[in-house]
């Protein structure tokens, strides 16, 4: 019996599945590390906890599972998307990963867009500059902190840098290149007009590969740390939402996620490069060599509920914990409880600013419409569904692009709810489902070391065999037209406040 290995590496943890060649879970092992936000607004890791976690993950399922790591055929990587990873000619971290989730760099994406030109920008990297983006970070720094910059030899992505430990060679792929803004990405590979531009030494950019390609193998030091052979097969791996989209089977047109994680993502599959001139979604390579996806990023989904959760549901927290119940079980029924509209009231998700299809960082969140009627029970459903008619209006940018999907999967924390599953199918009005196996991204890295090692012939034939759904919810009409009212109302929030929101900004400087 062979074996493959899937490292998810993700902001709150690093998750490491070990699965059979048909897609079963042998083992499975997290651990968690911190997030450091030295000032409001800035988001950082440590690389070396990165790497530290996926050694313990990693010498965990090999013992749990008592496999013999010569029967692991192949590991491969899923990774958060866009942290920057400096390193020196040894491969050692600079300094702390600035993440995704960091919005510091505001005069930076402008000064790139100053310098490339904002048409050519989205044309070359099919992305406007955007402060979660590298590029931006790599600006920061050289601007910031000269005497780190000028020690760097190398830059990394994320699951490149854990990678780069596990196997001693310097690549990334194009997944996770694409969400630079260096990279060309109709023409896969990085853009040497933009790093022109941005007199940014090519020589620092790694060598670029497929997501399923061989990116080398297990070091001696590697097997040593974590209890895998010595020559075992890495694959490149992939950006986690593209790592997702193999692990649910959106691998072909029509085929689209939803993730309701801290993130929301809307995620399409296509064959063809399909870039919004507006910059609204994000254009990406997929994991699929020589093919794309249109992506939406709602900065803050999952995390919205888990906001409200930690702020104002004490009570069902312990409530909870008494009845030995997930908190989300019961705050799911209370509002149910509630109408669909909440009684009129409505929730817009930017705790974070929003990405997209907004682009403004400035943005914030709101209840619009709170009267002394509304209870709790209200305020729940009107989060729940103020996440979901964001990621309504990105569905319909795709859709305005002709991005058409009609497969809809639901995945990540918040899709475990059926009530919010069920709200999904009835806003976009068609059926929503989930995989039997709910391990998305570790399944899509395991599939992409599948691949690498030569045990699936390639991606799409590789998820037809090992991703396997669940009969979808479908929508209803009725409820259609109603949540339909609500989210009219809803599109016209943020252009009424967009001023307000720029003034409060100014406040805060
Ligand atoms: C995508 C994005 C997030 C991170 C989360 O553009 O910023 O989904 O990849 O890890």
């Amino acid at each position: 019996m062979k074996y493959l290995l899937g490292i998810d590496l993700g902001t709150s943890g690093t998750k490491t599945v070990l699965f059979d060649t048909e897609g079963k879970v042998i083992a499975s092992s997290t651990v968690e590390y911190p997030l450091y936000q030295p000032k409001n607004g800035w988001a950082e890791q440590d690389p070396d906890d990165w790497w530290r976690a996926a050694c313990t993950t990693i010498s965990s399922v090999i013992a749990e599972s008592g496999v013999d790591a010569g029967d692991i055929a192949g590991v491969s990587l899923s990774g958060q998307m866009h942290g920057l990873v400096l390193t020196d000619e040894n491969g050692n971290a600079l300094r702390k990963s600035i993440l995704w989730c960091d919005g510091r760099t505001g005069d930076e994406c402008a000064e790139i867009t100053e310098k490339v030109g904002k048409d050519r920008l989205i044309a070359i990297s099919a992305n406007p500059a955007l402060t979660g983006f590298t590029a931006g970070k790599i600006l920061w720094v050289r601007k910031h902190e000269p005497e780190t910059y000028a020690k760097a030899c190398h830059i990394l992505l994320p699951k490149d840098y854990v990678r780069l430990r596990l196997t001693g060679e310097y690549f990334s792929e194009m997944s996770d290149a694409s969400g630079t803004n260096l990279l060309d990405v109709p023409n896969r590979c990085w853009s040497q007009e933009i790093l022109k531009a941005l007199d940014i030494n090519p020589d620092l950019m790694p060598p670029l590969l497929e997501s399923c390609d061989k990116a080398g193998c297990i070091t001696a030091e590697a097997a040593a740390l974590t209890g895998l052979k010595e020559g075992t097969i890495v694959a490149a791996g992939a950006a986690d939402n593209m790592a997702a989209a193999v692990g649910t089977g959106v691998a072909a047109p029509g085929k689209a996620l939803t993730t309701i994680g801290t993130s929301g993502v809307v995620f399409a599959h296509s064959k063809t490069v399909q870039i919004d001139p507006a910059g609204r979604v994000h254009t990406f390579c997929a994991a699929v060599p020589g093919e794309y996806t249109v992506m939406s990023c709602t900065l803050a989904a999952g995390l919205s509920l888990k906001w409200y959760r930690d702020t104002f549901c004490k009570a069902e927290i312990e409530a909870a914990a008494e009845m030995g119940k997930d908190p989300y079980i019961l705050m799911n029924e209370e509002a149910e409880q509630s109408p669909i509209g909440a009684n009129r009231l409505m929730f817009t998700p930017y705790l974070m600013g929003e990405r997209s299809p907004l682009l403004d960082s400035n943005a914030r969140g709101c209840f619009v419409g709170l009267s002394a009627i509304h209870t709790r029970k209200d305020c729940l459903r009107a989060v729940m569904e103020g996440v979901m008619y964001s990621q309504r209006q990105n569905l319909d940018v795709l859709r305005n692009m002709n991005v058409l999907p009609d497969d809809m999967v639901a995945c990540g924390g918040g899709a475990k709810s059926p009530f919010w599953r069920q709200m999904m199918s009835d806003i976009y009005m068609m059926p929503v489902k989930t995989t039997v196996n709910t391990e998305g991204p570790a399944l899509g890295a395991a599939i992409l070391a599948g691949v690498a090692a030569g045990i699936f012939t390639d991606i799409p034939s590789a998820c037809e065999a090992l991703v396997k759904s669940k009969e979808p919810l479908q929508p209803d009409e009725a409820r259609h037209s109603e949540y339909e009212k609500v989210f009219n109302i809803y599109k016209k929030v943020y252009p009424g406040l967009k001023d307000v929101f720029a003034d409060l900004a100014a406040l805060d400087a």
